[in-house]
């Protein structure tokens, strides 16, 4: 097990890569405790699960609303948790999210951990204190910086996930790569197999590695005023595809990293080369790089990103692989590039 660590301004986040979901019960602190699960995980672990109450929710993007917010909370009352009741969230992103953010505002805040249970959530969602839930069509348009007491990444609950799964984390690993580590990046491509079927020592080190990019981005910048932009990349063009086409989140980003490297390319900050690296190895681990939808359903999503400021964006760019900054870019100058990509 490795251990890291998160210094946030309401607290720290110790992150345990590599531990077991049997151990959770000794980082519980106090008695009171209350698990946020969905019935997919509870079906296929509940029994490892220490001995408290459960909410289980549904699955699904389309259920991380303040509606599964206000069910929980209803049932929180029904189950009188105090202010000094421990919130657990067993599962992916969308529980990571729902009881992070439900615990962050119930009687203004309980203390809360996960278990993170997906490749998706275990490199990305669970880790850096991003907690909130969907509103009205738009993706984590309500929620705090809050981060969670730890996170528990056990690699063997990795081992139940669909392929698909697994192919959306591995797109999160290679946007850290693609960002912040040119040997991590050249190590995918080396052993990309083993990631896709689960190798424990390569998935542990992808998974350690992800995590140590990501707790490092977020030490330095918590609430994203500057730094943390970087793990936006292909987050742009990513979110207008997974609006407007439906494909799944790590399967969008795949595509908008392609998108956005070949905007860097263009704007001639990155080699081509490394383009033409990062759409390869997107396609050796079963990812899509291209999007179908018409263009102007594209073009529309980005010009309603809820991240736009005025008619520009701050667009995560590569000069170089391993190596991302971030430019403030006229909306009309990504709608351009959508239409000579597509
Ligand atoms: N997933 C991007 C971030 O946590 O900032």
């Amino acid at each position: 097990m490795k251990i890291l660590e998160i210094f946030g301004s309401n607290g720290d986040s110790t992150l345990f890569v590599g531990e077991r979901i049997q151990h959770l019960q000794k980082y519980i602190p106090g008695k009171k405790a209350i698990i946020i699960t969905d019935i997919n995980v509870k079906h296929f672990y509940e029994k490892e699960f220490p001995s408290y109450e459960v909410i289980t929710i549904g699955t699904g993007e389309e259920i991380k609303t303040l509606d599964t917010a206000r069910a929980i909370y209803k049932r929180l009352v029904e189950l009188e948790a105090d202010r000094s009741t421990f919130i657990i969230g067993i599962g992916g992103g969308i529980v990571c999210d729902i009881a992070g953010f439900v615990a962050s505002t119930y009687l203004r805040g309980v203390k809360f951990g996960f278990v993170s249970t997906t490749l998706l959530s275990q490199v990305d969602a669970s880790v850096g204190g991003k907690n909130g839930v969907n509103f009205e069509g738009y993706k984590n348009m309500v929620g705090v910086f809050n981060q969670p007491q730890f996170v528990i990444c056990d690699p063997f609950l990795l081992h139940t996930l669909p392929q698909k799964e697994i192919r959306c984390g591995l797109a999160e690993i290679v946007k850290h790569a693609a960002i912040a580590d040119a040997n991590l990046f050249t190590f995918l491509e080396a052993h990309y197999q083993q990631a896709q079927s689960l190798d424990t020592d390569v998935i542990e080190k992808l998974v350690y590695d992800s995590v140590v990019i990501k707790s490092d981005i977020v030490n330095r910048d918590e609430t994203e005023q500057g730094e943390r932009r970087k793990l936006n990349f292909g987050h742009t063009f990513g979110h207008a595809i997974e609006k407007t086409t439906g494909v799944s989140h790590g399967e969008a980003i795949s595509i908008g990293m392609v998108m956005a490297s070949a905007l860097s390319v263009k704007k001639e900050h990155l080699p081509v080369h490394d383009a033409q690296r990062i759409k390869h190895l997107l396609e050796k681990l079963g990812l899509p790089t291209t999007f179908e939808t018409h263009r102007n359903n594209i073009i529309d999503a980005v010009h309603k990103d809820k991240k736009r400021e005025g008619d520009r964006i701050h667009f995560v760019l590569l000069n170089g692989l391993g190596s991302a900054f971030v430019d403030n870019i006229p909306i009309k100058e990504l709608t351009a590039a959508i239409t000579y990509m597509s």
